[in-house]
């Protein structure tokens, strides 16, 4: 018998294309970043993290992931975006108990706002910093960070670089049903401005471009870390990643003092002791 499916079908048969779906699949880790904080926390304090802050939160898929390790746990997400903040609501707070619903608190807010809840961990993740241009707001940010730590506090970054991020390139990340794509449009060396964007293409359909956009200037550690020491952190910590057989990253990062590898691209985690 022949089949009812027409020509070009297969797109009609697809699911509705979810773009944070996509990123979540691509380029987030919450369990591993649950996993790194708690880990950290305790190698740094000799004891256990309970109340996190995600500033730049997004779609809180780390605060979810927070609240659900201990019945203690409290986790509190800023963001500008009520968009993301909807999603996260919808997909990610809506699966989790009650019990674990109420130690979630997420504000659509400025990361810069001084009214912002005391935390043990806060996170920037994802470069989302990296939107602060000037070394005034950089400091702004990372001063309310500091104010907003409790007692024992740490403040924890990610943070790129690489040789590859001197110049524009595309790299394309091949899943089982789409494709990711981290484009690099620009890289001024002046001022170490960039543009970024993430791409998606789903099997079947053409390439949806800039799904994503990131107009940032790419910090370097020893910049992030002297400005960390002026707004009042104690120590400062870069935690590298290992890599594996492949030549890729493992995703098991470990404090280190020096480093002289030549990486076409890393990422590390920073951490500010309060
Ligand atoms: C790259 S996404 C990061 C999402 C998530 N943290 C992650 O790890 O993937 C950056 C987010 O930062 C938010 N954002 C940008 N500037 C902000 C600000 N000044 N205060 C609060 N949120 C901000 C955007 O709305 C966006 O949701």
């Amino acid at each position: 018998m022949k089949s009812l499916k027409r020509k070009g079908a297969r797109s009609l048969l697809l699911p509705e294309f979810d773009k944070y779906d996509l990123y979540l699949k691509s380029v987030q880790s919450p369990r591993r970043e649950v996993e790194f904080l708690q880990a950290t926390y305790k190698e740094l304090r000799g004891e256990r993290a309970r109340v996190l802050r995600e500033d730049f939160c997004g779609t809180f898929k780390l605060l979810c992931e927070w609240v659900k390790e201990h019945p203690e746990f409290e986790g509190i997400g800023v963001d500008l975006d009520q968009e993301p903040i909807a999603y996260g609501q919808e997909k990610y707070a809506q699966v989790l108990t009650p019990h674990q619903q109420n130690r979630l608190k997420v504000l659509h807010a400025n990361v810069l706002s001084p009214q912002l809840p005391h935390a043990d961990i806060i996170t920037a993740f994802n470069f989302s910093y990296f939107v602060f241009k000037t070394r005034e707001v950089m400091k702004e940010y990372f001063l309310n960070c500091h104010r907003t730590l409790k007692k024992n506090g740490i403040l924890t970054l990610d943070c790129f670089g690489g040789y590859a991020c001197f110049e524009p390139n595309e790299e394309e990340t091949v899943h089982d049903e789409f494709s990711y794509f981290w484009d690099q449009e620009s890289f001024d060396p002046v001022t170490h401005h960039a543009q970024f964007y993430i791409h998606f293409k789903r099997k079947g359909e053409k390439k949806r471009e800039r799904v994503f956009a990131y107009d940032w200037r790419v910090w370097s550690i020893p910049e992030l870390r002297d400005l960390l020491g002026d707004v009042g952190f104690t120590r400062t910590h870069v935690y590298w990643e290992g890599t594996d057989k492949n030549g890729e990253g493992d995703g098991v990062f470990k404090r280190v003092e020096t480093c002289d590898e030549v990486c076409e691209s890393w990422v590390a985690y920073v951490v500010a002791e309060k």
